[in-house]
């Protein structure tokens, strides 16, 4: 049997590509070990941490449904998961097990990535949504020292984030969207808006400063309306596949102790995969 194995759990997990990438740095690296997914109903959560130990996990990610549901069944939880209220990565550190989240790692590592220094003379963000992405990006981004105006189609959620995160973190309402993009460095969609089989997100990008970045973080497809639209006005564009890799990444390092790199080969497979599931994606 293998020493060292992770895992994804989630219910359903059929779509993770989690298990894609990692297996993709375990034979890139020539390590040994296992990343492995399991479909966990909620209800099955309690008995699969009593034989966490046994079963010999090293750790594992975890996602849909179960994010803030394994909080309780850990020792602790680092400052981001404490931030986002929600969990996606679990590993052992003297004999505790702890849990962690790294979507704001994630979010931040591919902006830096594809936008090298966007950070010089970005000093405003406005971000659309107000639910895990949003609170990844918003996290990311208030860290960085930005000025973050949320805008969601429920303002009530995006308020509550807001007051959640405090300083430099304010919900706006959508009749405030040409000021606040005119006045904005970073435009973020964090909104299921413009995947495959949502509508787009409808927005007119005219008021946006020439030099501003709009990010998207839906990667299927993985040029959304949006990121086409804003890549034709002259915007530079970042799509979201490269906050699933970059998220990925402080995971591998603390189960398998060796940092992998996000690569333009592992790049394309995922896209190859995507786009062979995904019809007119
Ligand atoms: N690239 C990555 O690694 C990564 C990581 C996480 C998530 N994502 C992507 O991010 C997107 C959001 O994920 P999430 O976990 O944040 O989802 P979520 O918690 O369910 O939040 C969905 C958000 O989209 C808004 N929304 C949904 N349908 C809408 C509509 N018809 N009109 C206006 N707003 C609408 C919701 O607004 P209300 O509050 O008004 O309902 C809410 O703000 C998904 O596409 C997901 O795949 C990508």
């Amino acid at each position: 049997m293998v020493s060292k194995r992770a895992f994804v759990m989630g219910h359903p997990i059929a779509h993770s590509r989690s298990p894609m990438l990692h297996g993709y740095w375990l034979k890139r690296y020539g390590l040994e070990g296992s990343y492995e997914r399991l479909d966990i109903p909620p209800q099955e959560i309690d008995a699969f941490f009593a034989g966490f130990r046994d079963a010999g996990w090293i750790g594992g990610n975890v996602t849909v449904p179960h994010k803030t549901a394994v909080i309780p069944h850990l020792d602790s939880i680092d400052d981001a998961a404490t931030k986002m209220g929600a969990v996606n990565t679990i590993w052992w550190q003297d004999g505790k097990l702890l849990g962690g989240n790294t979507d704001a790692i994630g979010f931040l590592g591919n902006i830096d990535e594809l936008v090298p220094g966007w950070e010089a003379g970005t000093k405003k963000a406005v971000i659309f949504g107000a639910g895990g992405a949003t609170r990844a990006a918003a996290y990311g981004l208030q860290s960085r020292g930005l000025q973050v105006a949320l805008c969601n189609r429920t303002l009530s959620k995006a308020q509550a984030l807001a007051d959640h995160f405090g300083a430099g973190v304010g919900a706006h309402k959508m009749d405030e969207l040409g000021d606040l993009l005119a006045d904005c460095d970073l435009l973020v969609n964090a909104t299921s808006l413009g995947m495959i089989g949502q509508p787009p997100l409808d927005i007119d990008l005219s008021p946006l400063k020439k030099d501003a970045i709009v990010y998207d973080v839906v990667y299927v497809p993985l040029e959304t309306q949006i990121l086409k639209t804003a890549r034709e006005r002259g915007h530079r564009t970042v799509d979201g596949l490269g906050m699933l890799l970059h998220q990925a990444v402080v995971g591998f390092e603390r189960w398998f102790k060796h940092k992998p790199d996000v690569t333009t080969e592992l790049r394309q497979i995922l896209i190859d995969d995507i786009r062979a599931k995904t019809p007119g994606a």
